[in-house]
């Protein structure tokens, strides 16, 4: 691994804080990444995290005083500090961002490091210098990361680079350069940082309480809009989507194939039992859905298994099977699980619970377009019957029910688009997991006060 240019597998967002003093603590050792506004910070993260998209630009200089929270493998948390100043910005409002950034660097036991960002073009400027000496003042280890190396002529670079660094205080050979247009030094920014968190951490401190699974329960019963939404704030967040339906789906395919009969409890064990459930994403973003290596991800979408999905998920010995597995997703990487029982049963301490529901009516035409799409001839009153019949057939099942965990968010989608319902639920993670929701504001006296974490 040394000699290898690192590259990290697993990245999420965690979270936003919408103050620096108030933001959360997490397990890992921390390193931030701090510069001016339009220093190419977002860019330079998501290049760094191998994921587009992860880190966002707020598009307007200053707007953004949010700080984001990224796990990389597990092993160390990026913070992205927000920009602290841009051309023309009022002294008193940089200084005000200066000095919550500096109180942030100062109290944050677990933060190990600042990555400090600087642009080729220009020289260093007063507030990056007093940057960097509030780092070092404050006992940080500082790496000078060179951005936009190609926005100057090769031949240029040296002379740059030698001015920045003595704009700083440090040699030449300490910055790091970087281009993420022409995929620049990405491994030798990862060495740095690398050596900022092993160089200091060690083991997590014994004691410290485990973290919480991060997970978002989004339960409510079909066609209510589950999929499409839980998709789509996963996407938001940097998290893996969970299909729970699927997996109920895929066991009654092969209950079906095997010719067991959906009732007989020692045979459906042993059909969990003996099978491998993959659940992956193509590279486009759609699921895959993998039963024993072949990918049925439209096999278990016709009509007839919904009635066969629904038929041995109301048995016990599937539902402790495909609970088992639903936990260890969750608990391996943040994730957004869709299902019934995810808030009530699964992850009854998932951060944010949410409970979906449009009316039947509208479910029942929704699931008709979804069928007619693949081609499916579609009785839409059939359809509406049998709606209400899986919904009354999950409700009353002895066990794992579908039911609104008490503290869930209920949110009708009758009527609402696919896009105002996520940006509702990205707010609402935002808070629950301690952040701030984020700010349009580029006053900091105008962010946002954090909710309490919910239990
Ligand atoms: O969401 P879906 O239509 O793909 O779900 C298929 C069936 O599986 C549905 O009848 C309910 C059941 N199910 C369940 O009982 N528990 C879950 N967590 C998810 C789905």
């Amino acid at each position: 691994m040394r000699n290898e240019e690192f590259r990290p597998e697993r990245c999420c967002f965690l979270f936003g804080a919408g103050r620096a003093d108030r933001a959360p603590e997490t397990s890992l050792p921390e390193v931030a990444v701090a510069g001016r506004s339009n220093v190419g910070k977002s860019s330079l993260i998501n290049f760094l995290l191998g994921r587009r998209g992860l880190a966002r630009t707020s598009g307007m200089p200053g707007r953004t005083q949010e700080l984001n929270f990224f796990s990389v493998d597990e092993r160390l948390v990026l913070v992205d500090l927000p920009g602290y100043g841009y051309a023309r910005a009022p002294w008193e409002e940089v200084r005000r961002w200066l000095e919550a950034i500096a109180r942030f660097v100062r109290g944050r036991e677990a933060l190990r490091g600042v990555v400090l960002l600087l642009d080729i073009r220009r020289d260093p400027s007063p507030e990056d210098q007093a940057f960097a000496r509030m780092v070092r003042d404050a006992e940080r280890l500082l790496l000078p990361v060179v951005t936009k190396a190609d926005k100057v002529a090769r031949g240029q670079r040296p002379g740059r680079l030698a001015a920045i660094a003595a704009a700083i205080g440090v040699a030449p050979t300490e910055l790091r350069v970087t281009s993420t247009k022409d995929r620049l030094g990405r491994g030798e920014t990862w060495k740095g940082i690398l050596a900022m968190v092993e160089g200091a951490a060690g083991p997590a401190p014994v004691g410290s309480a485990p973290p919480r699974a991060l997970v978002v329960a989004v339960d409510g019963p079909s066609g209510a809009g589950k999929s499409t939404v839980a998709r789509s704030l996963a996407g938001r967040l940097g998290w893996n989507h969970v299909d729970t339906g699927a997996m109920y789906r895929s066991i009654g395919l092969k209950a079906d194939r095997l010719g067991v009969a959906l009732d007989d409890d020692a045979a459906l064990e042993a059909v969990c039992r003996e099978t491998r459930l993959e659940l992956g994403r193509r590279p486009d973003g759609t699921l895959a859905v993998l039963l024993d290596g072949e990918d049925v991800s439209e096999a278990i979408r016709e009509h007839r298994v919904s009635e066969l999905a629904s038929r041995v998920s109301a048995r016990a010995p599937v539902r402790a099977a495909m609970t088992g597995y639903q936990r260890e997703l969750g608990l391996a990487s943040p994730s957004v699980l869709e299902g019934r029982d995810i808030g009530t049963v699964v992850f009854p301490d998932a951060v944010l619970k949410v409970y979906l529901t449009a009316s039947d009516l509208e479910r029942a035409e929704r699931r008709a377009r979804e069928l007619e799409l693949r081609g499916e001839p579609v009785d839409r009153e059939q359809l509406l019957g049998d709606l209400r019949e899986r919904d009354r057939a999950d409700s009353v099942r002895a066990h794992a029910p579908l039911r609104q965990a008490p503290d869930a968010v209920v949110v009708d989608t009758t009527g609402r688009g696919v896009d105002e319902v996520v940006e509702l639920l990205v707010q609402l993670v935002h808070e629950a997991v301690g952040g701030g929701a984020p700010t349009t504001a580029g006053d900091p006296a105008a962010v946002r006060e954090l909710s309490p974490v919910r239990k």
